[in-house]
């Protein structure tokens, strides 16, 4: 594990970079799921590729950017699947993105994941571990990544960051939204899960949601890639992660871009959606 963490912070530092010099234009291709691919998404997956393809304990990688699962070494321990550039739209607009890592063992599943990482490019770049029961967050400083601080939620929060197409919600979700925010929960929401979802954490607790839709009934975010991995922060931070009716982390996956909707947040947040899903099946 500590290799796979030393060629993600090699990873991010150059990643780093490419947000600030490389080009954020589209390219000519698609990825599986239909998203028109920026060069700077192409060219993240790259360099990441590249670093994973050199560590011994890895035995298979798959990127959201990419249809398959690519080898790596028969002997390795662990499969990671990752999002090379998340909200990478929201580069020219001088927005923070991030990247994100899950690392499994066994199978791509949520049951077996056994820690996570992202990174968050930012005015600061910083990188966040869950791994062992705790969450810690490190910043990059002088070409180094020193650690700040462990992370986690309370009880309570009050942010909000409500995703998705509002007018494909379900009744019963934007009463649910309506009702968090007649409680006086602020609104922030970038379009950047990566950001909104470290927002959360660092200040203490909220609700970030991506729901089923009628346009997505399925959502959009990926379990691989983005779900299982901040499900695994979300809970090692004393929060939960749960597609309104059970614990993300429990549901199966039947493809390896499969997408779920998904809620994180504080306790007190998740039990209100819980609640409210529940009378809804
Ligand atoms: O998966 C890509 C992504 O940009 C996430 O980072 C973000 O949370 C989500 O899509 C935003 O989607 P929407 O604009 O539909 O709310």
């Amino acid at each position: 594990m500590k290799q796979i963490i030393e060629a993600i912070k090699q990873s991010a530092i150059e990643i780093k970079e490419l947000i600030e010099t490389g080009d954020t234009s589209k390219s000519e291709n698609e990825n599986t799921t239909g998203d028109t691919q920026l060069k700077l998404d192409i060219a993240s997956d790259v360099i990441i590729e590249r670093i994973f393809k050199k560590i011994p304990e890895i035995k298979q990688i798959v990127s959201e950017e990419q249809e398959h699962i690519v080898n790596i070494n028969d002997n390795g321990m662990y499969l990671i699947a990752y999002d090379p550039l998340d909200g990478s739209s929201l580069v020219d607009v001088n927005l923070s993105v991030g990247s994100i890592f899950g690392i499994y063992e066994n199978s791509f599943s949520g049951e077996n994941i056994v820690a996570s990482i992202y990174v968050v490019y930012g005015p600061r770049v910083e990188l966040v571990i869950s791994h062992d029961n705790k969450v810690d967050m490190y910043r990059l400083q002088n070409g180094k990544f020193n650690f700040i601080q462990e992370i986690k939620l309370n009880q309570k929060g009050n942010l909000n960051a409500p995703g998705s197409t509002q007018n494909c919600w379900a009744p019963f979700h934007k009463q649910l939204i309506d009702d968090i925010f007649a409680d006086g929960y602020r609104l922030r929401y970038s379009g950047g899960m990566v950001p909104d979802l470290h927002q959360i954490l660092l200040k203490g607790g909220g609700l970030f949601s991506y729901p089923g839709t009628t346009d997505r009934p399925k959502g959009k975010l990926r379990q691989l890639f983005e779900v299982f991995p901040f499900a695994h922060v979300y809970e090692n931070a004393g929060g939960q992660a749960s597609d309104g009716h059970e614990r993300v982390l429990d549901i199966a996956t039947t493809h390896i871009h499969d997408t779920s909707p998904c809620f994180f947040g504080s306790n007190e947040e998740m039990n209100r959606v819980k609640e409210v899903y529940s009378k809804n099946a």
